[in-house]
C-alpha cells in the first residue's frame, strides 16, 4: 500500500519535469522554444489581412528573403489580392526573367515575366542552392507558413530570435543560434539586423519589428489567400443560421398556438 501511495505522489512530479522541459532554464537545450504569441490581424473570427502590411511584406521578401527563398507558388497576378493594381502587377512581372521555351529551333529562351507567371526563385536547381549555403536548402517559402506548427508566431519568432550562443554550447561551422529553431542552429544568417534595411515606398518607418511583422503578413497571404473568404463564408453563414433559427422558433410558436 505505502508502494502504491509512493507511485501516485510521484506522476504529477514526472509529469511537471517532462513537460516543464520543454521550454527548458538549462540554456544548453537543442530542443526549440515556444513561439512568441503575437497578435495577427488575420487571426480570430472576423480576421482580415492587413494589407499595407502585406504590401510592404512582399518589399521584405523581394529585397531581403528572395536573395534565397523562392515562392512558387504565388502568381505574380496573386499580388493583386493584397491590393496591387493591374499595372503594378505587370510591372513587378516584368521585372523578372522567365525561362521559357523551347523554340521552334528547340532552344530555351528568357523573357520578361507576365502576370500569369509564378514567382521566378533565386537559384536554377536545389544543387546551385545548396551550394550557395554551405550544403544547407532554404525552404521555398510559399507554404511555411502552413508547414509549420503556429507558423506565423514561429516565423516572427525564428527571425527575430537570433542571438549569441549561451556559453558552452557546442556551435557548428557555419551555424547560427537561434532558440526558436529545432537543434537550435540554422544555416541561416539573420537576414533583418537594421533598421531601414528596406525604404517602404509607403513612407513607413522601417523598423527591424517593422520588417518582420510585414514580411509575416505577406507570407501569411502567400500560404493561405483563402484565410479572409473563408471567415467571411463563416460570419455569413452564422448569420445564416440566426435568421433561420428565428424562422424555426417563429414558425414552433405558430403551430404551438393553433394547437393550444
Ligand atoms: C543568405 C540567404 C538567406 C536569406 C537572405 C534568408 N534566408 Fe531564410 N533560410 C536560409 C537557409 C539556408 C535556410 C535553411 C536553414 C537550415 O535548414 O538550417 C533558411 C530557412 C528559413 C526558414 C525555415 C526554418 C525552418 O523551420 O525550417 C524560414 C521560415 C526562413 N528561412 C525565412 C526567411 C525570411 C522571412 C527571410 C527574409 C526576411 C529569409 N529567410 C532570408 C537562407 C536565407
Amino acid at each position: 500500500m505505502k508502494k502504491l501511495i509512493f507511485t501516485f505522489a510521484l506522476i504529477p512530479t514526472l509529469a511537471f519535469a517532462s513537460g516543464g522541459g520543454h521550454d527548458s532554464a538549462d540554456p544548453l537545450t537543442t530542443s526549440a522554444a515556444h513561439p512568441k504569441q503575437m497578435k495577427w490581424e488575420f487571426d480570430g473570427f472576423f480576421g482580415r489581412f492587413d494589407r499595407a502590411s502585406a504590401q510592404r511584406g512582399y518589399q521584405v521578401y523581394k529585397e531581403i528573403c528572395a536573395a534565397c527563398h523562392g515562392l512558387k507558388l504565388v502568381a505574380y497576378r496573386n499580388l493583386k489580392e493584397i491590393g496591387f493594381s493591374e499595372e503594378e502587377v505587370k510591372q513587378i512581372a516584368a521585372e523578372a526573367s522567365v525561362t521559357d521555351g523551347p523554340n521552334d529551333d528547340g532552344e530555351m529562351f528568357e523573357r520578361p515575366g507576365l502576370p500569369s507567371d509564378r514567382f521566378v526563385g533565386p537559384y536554377a536547381n536545389e544543387q546551385a542552392a545548396r551550394a550557395a549555403n554551405g550544403g544547407a536548402l532554404p525552404p521555398d517559402l510559399s507554404l511555411i507558413v502552413k508547414a509549420r506548427h503556429d507558423g506565423a508566431n514561429y516565423v516572427y519568432s525564428l527571425i527575430t530570435g537570433f542571438m549569441d550562443a549561451p556559453e558552452g554550447f557546442h556551435m557548428n561551422e557555419g551555424k547560427y543560434y537561434n532558440p526558436y529553431f529545432e537543434g537550435r542552429q540554422i544555416s541561416m544568417p539573420a537576414p533583418i539586423t537594421d533598421d531601414g534595411q528596406v525604404t517602404y515606398t509607403d513612407g513607413t518607418v522601417a523598423t527591424k519589428e517593422q520588417m518582420v511583422i510585414d514580411v509575416v503578413n505577406f507570407l501569411q497571404f502567400a500560404a493561405e489567400p483563402e484565410t479572409e473568404s473563408r471567415k467571411k463564408m463563416g460570419v455569413r453563414t452564422m448569420i445564416f443560421l440566426a435568421i433561420l433559427f428565428l424562422i424555426l422558433l417563429a414558425a414552433k410558436k405558430a403551430v404551438w398556438n393553433k394547437l393550444k
